[in-house]
């Protein structure tokens, strides 16, 4: 057997816990996969005196995380800090230029300085491994990046946020508020330590913009991604879903088109007969079109200590064998920028929720504006409530849904505006992408 891999871990939460009670727990197994002992050398975090259900007596403590990352007690350097910069990007940096190699967890990170860090890797000939910032246990970073090297890939899309889809499920199988969701999503230890991350599409779009460099040989550009959050979905969003067959989830969606590949992040409407439907709780799935395997949909747990340490102990035994791929699959310098595609270009169908104001006209002035734009309608539902059947009010609107067949996002929002321009509608429209299996 080789020299053991000396491993340093530099933030002692959930995960980094679970990393050091899952290295023991496999030690056997990995070692003799690697063909060398991976031990625990060496430990930061903030205080050291809170319980973590993990013995770190003999393990070297540093206060500082970029002091551990350029110790000489170890080869490798594990980063479950978080956030973007900091500490962190400081302790991950000082770990590449120290030429150790690093593993992190840190999506927003790598979001943010991906291609930097890459290029600092590559530069000192160490590893830059991220299994376990997208999907938690799910290995889809390998996946894209070896497992699909034969394929072209047309489209990844995915639930990549454990808090929004639990969120999502319960509102729809209990009516539970959006409210009591999240502070039960918190409770479990699901959300980002700032919660807008999560419900606001952010945590999904770091993801995106990893998977999509990995699917399309791009450079990571957060930025390029069009991102909104789940804060607008309501009740009656998820029940009218629902009756016309439909799932609202929040996706992350990477798509090759004309223009170069779309990023977005948004509330979808997806058929409720698709496998990404079947998706429920914290549980995250990426489906992924590509040429020579068509459909290839992975489902797991995409958040929470164990699942997440999964991951990072994967990229770690790839380190203790020497595998060292280029972070992104290809040299940094390799990569295509990525096309920053305005979302008004989007074609797609469109969930549409109205409060019209019930009066004579209206829904004809509605169906008018949509064949203005050449947006035709798949179905169109108005549902009054039971006690004003038979006697139309002008003062209390009705809630009227519309689904049109594929049209320019452009068009939609033309539509919209000439809507409320006419006065009938009540509050401003809410309007979902449907996203076709
Ligand atoms: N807050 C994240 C989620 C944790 O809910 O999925 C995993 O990145």
């Amino acid at each position: 057997m080789s020299e053991p891999l000396r491993v340093g871990i530099a933030g002692l939460g959930t995960v980094g816990a679970s990393v050091i009670r899952l290295l023991e727990r496999q030690a056997g197994a990995l070692a003799a996969r690697a063909g060398r002992a991976i031990v625990v050398t060496a430990v930061s975090a903030r205080d050291r005196s809170r319980e973590r259900g993990v013995d770190t007596a003999g393990l070297a403590w540093y206060d500082d995380p970029v002091a551990l990352a350029r110790s000489e007690k170890i080869d490798l350097f594990v980063e479950l800090i978080g956030g973007d910069e900091g500490p962190a990007r400081a302790s991950v940096e000082a770990a590449l230029t120290a030429g150790k190699s690093v593993v992190t967890a840190n999506k927003a990170l790598l979001a943010k300085h991906g291609m930097a860090l890459a290029r600092l890797a590559e530069s000192n000939h160490v590893a830059l491994a991220f299994e376990a910032s997208v999907a938690g246990g799910i290995p889809i970073v390998k996946t894209l990046r070896e497992g699909l090297a034969g394929n072209s890939i047309e489209r990844v899309y995915g639930i990549l946020n454990g808090t929004c889809n639990y969120m999502l499920s319960r509102m729809e199988l209990e009516g539970l508020s959006f409210e009591a969701c999240l502070a039960d999503a918190q409770k479990l230890g699901y959300a980002e330590a700032d919660p807008t991350f999560d419900i606001g599409g952010f945590d999904t779009a770091h993801k995106l913009a990893i998977l999509t460099s990995l699917a399309f040989g791009t450079a990571v550009d957060a930025e390029a991604v069009h991102v909104e959050g789940i804060e607008s979905i309501t009740l009656a969003d998820l029940k009218s879903a629902d009756e016309l067959g439909y799932r609202i989830k929040l996706l992350g969606v990477a798509q090759r088109t004309a223009q170069g590949i779309e990023q977005r992040v948004h509330p979808t409407m997806v058929a409720k007969s698709s496998a990404i439907a079947q998706v429920m709780g914290v549980t995250n799935a990426v489906t992924i079109d590509a040429d020579a395997v068509k459909e290839l949909t992975l489902v797991g747990p995409g958040a929470g200590g164990e699942a997440t340490a999964s991951a990072v102990v994967a990229d770690i035994a790839d380190i203790a064998k020497g595998i060292r791929s280029a972070p992104f699959g290809l040299p940094v310098a390799s990569l295509e920028a990525a096309a920053r595609i305005p979302v008004q270009r989007h074609e797609g169908g469109y969930y549409i929720r109205l409060a019209v104001h019930d009066r004579p006209g209206a829904a004809a002035a509605i169906v008018t504006r949509m064949a203005e734009r050449q947006i035709s309608l798949e179905s169109i539902m108005q549902r009054n409530p039971p006690a004003k059947r038979g006697a139309a009010s002008a003062d209390k609107p009705v809630p009227v849904v519309l689904i049109t067949y594929a049209t320019s996002e452009a068009n939609i929002r033309e539509a919209l505006e000439a809507i409320v321009t006419d006065g009938y509608i009540a509050e401003r429209p809410q309007v979902i992408r449907i996203e076709r299996e």
